[in-house]
């Protein structure tokens, strides 16, 4: 009898921004944040979880091939040694469970994008590894508990665990019991809501976002005046998602992206995100709404250059329009849709973008995504070990 689980877990990414902590052991945040779940048959982290009477001692764990050392105090480590605790909790209620809890561990992980490159990987990553070891313990599956978990992994990662628009809600108390995540809206209610990510550097980043937010905290006036803004906007963006206003919606997408750069640029000393190519983006999407005379493409950018634009399914060929015409990709981009791109307007202000457009690559690459499910098993055909428990 093999005892193993494989599950896959999407990429989230926010519109109001998790950008800070209170407690950086618990990893409880100084704000409530709001994401959507990304697609996962285009981005996702799978990993396949093994328990093992007969492993040599100790937990062994290799991410996309390389072996990373698991310690017991770091943060994989803590997600591990909270759901065996819940699983010998389970064991002792039942004696008939075999106590897969005193044996040693063997975990693949995989990502299907680059690590490291402002897409969340972390999130997606510890999302799966949480999924994959419940379902190895037979925990009840219940994902705001399990966000709890996957929460002590990297913040981010608790929106993961679910699919569709999702908040992570601070909490008040301090143990961290209530700073969990929960499902805004599933998948089915916007399945119009579509993303486009540009790849703007798959280089790995300058600050990580762990020591960027603690930098932050630590340093930023702004960031008090920030915070005082993140509950209302909470509360109208997820009712825009209630009432698929679109243009609400991006709106105050748009402003949380904005003010969370900003507080990175008030951190002293200050950090930088958004790089000349960004903010040319930002420039075109903007300009792109306004000869639209609505508003149709909304942008966000992470601990990273690359862009995220959220726009309806029907918008998508002018979006993909614009970004073609002045950041022509050095990479075939990922059209899964194969929506054709559309001119720009006649009234486009060309001004907005500097003369003859950006070199070729300056954006990698496109990929064409949208709203998705949470975590998924997969079957003993996808596992990601071999017989031994070492990555196939
Ligand atoms: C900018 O979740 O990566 O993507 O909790 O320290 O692991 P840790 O940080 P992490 O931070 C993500 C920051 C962000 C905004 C967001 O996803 O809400």
């Amino acid at each position: 009898m093999v005892y193993e689980a494989t599950a896959t877990a999407p990429v989230n990414i926010a519109c109001i921004k998790y950008w800070g902590k209170r407690d950086t052991k618990l990893i409880l945040p100084t704000n409530s944040s709001l994401s959507v779940t990304l697609d996962q048959d285009h981005l996702r982290s799978t990993t396949t979880s093994r328990a093992d009477e007969s492993f040599e001692k100790g937990d062994r764990l290799w991410l996309n091939g390389k072996e990373e050392v698991v310690k017991p105090d770091g943060r994989l480590g803590v997600c591990i040694k909270e759901l065996r605790n819940w699983r010998s909790v389970e064991e002792e209620k039942d004696s008939s469970l075999p106590k897969l809890s005193q044996w040693p561990l063997r975990i693949a992980s995989y990502n299907n994008f680059p690590t490291a490159a402002g897409l969340a990987s972390s999130a997606s990553g510890l999302a799966a590894l949480v999924a994959s070891l419940a379902r190895l313990y037979q925990l009840p599956q219940n994902a705001s508990q399990l966000s709890l978990i996957a929460r002590q992994g990297s913040g981010s990662a608790c929106r993961s665990l679910f699919g569709g628009f999702v908040a992570w809600r601070e909490g008040e108390k301090s143990d961290g019991s209530d700073s969990l995540a929960e499902e805004i809206e599933p998948q089915s209610h916007w399945p119009e809501m579509h993303a486009i990510i540009c790849v703007v550097s798959d280089a790995k980043k300058g600050t990580s976002s762990t020591s960027g937010m603690q930098r932050t905290v630590e340093t930023s006036t702004l960031l008090k005046e920030r915070l005082k803004i993140v509950p209302e906007r909470m509360k109208l963006i997820s009712k825009a998602i209630k009432d698929k206003n679109f243009e609400e919606f991006a709106k105050i997408t748009m402003k949380d992206s904005n003010s969370f750069h900003s507080v990175c640029l008030d951190t002293f000393p200050p950090i930088f995100y958004l790089n000349d190519v960004s903010k040319s983006i930002i420039s075109v999407i903007e300009e792109l709404n306004k000869s639209n005379g609505k508003i149709i493409a909304a942008y966000t950018f992470d601990a990273g250059p690359n862009a995220v634009i959220y726009s309806l399914k029907e918008n998508i060929p002018k979006v993909l329009g614009a970004i073609n015409k002045f950041f022509p990709t050095s990479e075939e981009s990922k059209d899964p849709f194969k929506l054709t791109p559309v001119d720009l307007p006649e009234n486009f202000d060309y001004k907005v973008v500097r003369e003859g457009g950006w070199e070729k690559g300056s954006v990698k690459t496109l990929i064409h995504t949208r709203v998705g499910d949470g975590p998924r098993t997969l079957g003993k055909e996808d596992s990601l070990l071999n017989e031994k428990g070492e990555p196939k």
